[in-house]
């Protein structure tokens, strides 16, 4: 097998194992999802040989598209969204394996067709029964769905479900998708995905931490003030009003991207890297969470404004959008991890469309020095040390210490010692969905949600949106363009503090 000294190409992605020969069906194929993520990650996977040997693709949706048309629809969805230069003979391939299928999700005659030809896949591709469903569908859908593969599971071979997000819209309806989940499949058979996981950047939270002797005698209360993180988007919704308007701020980054990225920050030391023992750990951190009270979270909902020098509409005016919507863009909120190791020790976050520049930072900021023989006029530049993980753009990691001005006297300021992706490796990092769906084919639940994961993070959703029922801010609260709502600086100014420095 090729190693990453001897293909680059390979870097990131995981080698020991080439997935089983293997049939993968996609539900929602004609979506957004399928075009700009699924495929080109497939296609991805398919430059660098990393897809079994027999494999086959079948899409399913509603759209009434021919195999070709499906193709051609990909092909272009490649070209544009790929990472890679477009090879006529690796997309041939790729094409050759797949099909499409129209179908309506709720009608038993077209299902029952379906299994027909999945068997028929099967035979011809040599993919041993072995199925991976992707479910790339909205919430409404689901359901049938689930109920109607686990009806008509394959004989032989293993049967993976990939689900992607929202999954469920509340505590309530997470628990009755699971249940209905568990009634045909087992837990190791269900991959939840939250794309976040499969980042570069964040793993590279388990390496920093875990790998390095240095930062874990420091990484608890006794040396940390506080922690920010941050998911800041200046998109914004793009044209999914429809998904949106239900799912506002918190249930479209906060119960899930940012709670991980909470979790992994948070969580003790793994006893090995498997799937068990990483989410028993993060989900302990899940349970101990809690916010303050009302007070302590921001909503905010974005007007007209300038996003990089273009003038955008709030987000009342976006198409599909209700004129006197309430549903949130922005939110941010100040938590406490209710342990040993983070009482009392605040983790703020915040997410938004639209604010001035896309960045997702995970900062940790640590306690001043007890005692700096200086002058105070010598140390008036100096902020305390910094650590911050820049999970996108710009990966990398970075510290802040203080340093010496050179020249005659002592004068101090903060300076920066800065470890950069691109310039450490010099290799491009692969896309989330390439590593997800290759560890999903491998069988590796490692990098998805785990059921008791996703109920403890609807639970923190739930508790915050309970209180929001009870009154109206006066949205839109913050421009295009802006960092959110005036009250979100409020939240950390009361304890002292500002947000990071934009
Ligand atoms: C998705 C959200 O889960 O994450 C989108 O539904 C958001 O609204 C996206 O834009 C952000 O992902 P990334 O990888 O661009 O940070």
């Amino acid at each position: 097998m090729a190693t990453t000294q001897e293909n680059p190409l390979l870097e990131g992605l995981p080698l020991a194992q080439t997935p089983e020969p293997c049939l993968l069906v996609v539900f929602g194929a004609s979506g957004d999802l399928t075009k700009r993520k699924i495929f080109p990650a497939l296609y991805a996977l398919a430059f660098r040989r990393l897809l079994p040997e027999k494999f086959a693709i079948l899409g399913a949706a509603r759209s009434d598209w021919s195999d070709d048309d499906f193709r051609g629809h990909m092909e272009a969805a490649v070209r544009e969204f790929g990472r890679d230069e477009f090879r006529e003979d690796v997309w041939d391939r790729l094409a050759e394996a797949t099909s499409y299928r129209s179908l309506d999700f709720a009608d038993d005659e077209a299902e029952e067709e379906l299994t027909r030809y999945l068997q028929h896949v099967d035979e011809e591709s040599g993919t041993q029964g072995n199925r991976v469903y992707y479910l790339a569908v909205p919430p409404a859908a689901m359901p049938t769905l689930v109920e109607d593969i686990g009806k008509r599971r394959a004989a032989q071979g293993w049967t993976r479900l990939i689900i992607e997000k929202p999954f469920g819209y509340d505590q309530a309806s997470a628990r009755e998708l699971n249940e209905l989940i568990w009634k045909h499949f087992t837990e190791d058979e269900v991959f939840r995905i939250d794309h976040y996981l499969g980042k570069e950047t964040v793993q590279n939270m388990a390496a920093l931490r875990f790998a390095n002797g240095i930062f874990e005698p420091i990484w608890n209360r006794q040396f940390i003030d506080h922690v920010q993180i941050t998911v800041a988007e200046s998109i914004g919704i793009e044209g999914r009003a429809n998904y949106y308007e239900r799912a506002g701020a918190i249930r479209d980054i906060f119960q899930n991207h940012m709670l991980q990225l909470v979790a992994l920050t948070a969580m003790e030391p793994p006893s090995d890297f498997t799937a068990d023992s990483v989410r028993n750990e993060k989900v302990k951190v899940l349970k101990s969470i809690h916010t303050p009270g009302p007070k302590h979270v921001v909503r905010g909902e974005y007007g007209r404004g300038y996003v990089e020098g273009i003038e955008v509409p709030g987000y009342r005016e976006e198409p599909g959008v209700d004129p006197t919507s309430m549903t949130e863009t922005y939110v941010a909120a100040k938590l406490y991890v209710d342990n040993w190791r983070w009482a009392d020790t605040p983790f703020y976050v915040r997410t938004g469309k639209r604010l001035p520049r896309r960045e997702t930072t995970i900062a940790i900021e640590f306690k001043r020095a007890p005692h700096p023989p200086f002058a105070e006029a010598a140390a008036e530049e100096l902020r305390p040390n910094l650590l911050i993980v820049h999970v996108q753009p710009d990966e990398g990691v970075s510290l802040a210490i203080g340093a010496k001005v050179p020249g005659l006297g002592m004068k101090l300021r903060t300076v920066h010692m800065d470890f950069v992706y691109g310039g450490a490796f010099q290799v491009e990092m692969p896309e989330a969905y390439e590593r997800l769906l290759l560890d999903a084919m491998r069988g590796d639940a490692t990098l998805f949600t785990r059921a008791d994961e996703v109920d403890e993070q609807w639970a923190i959703v739930d508790s915050i949106v309970a209180a929001w029922k009870r009154d109206r801010p006066a949205f839109p609260n913050y421009a295009a363009g802006t960092w959110g709502p005036p009250s979100a600086e409020d939240l950390l100014r009361r304890d002292g503090r500002s947000w990071r420095h934009h």
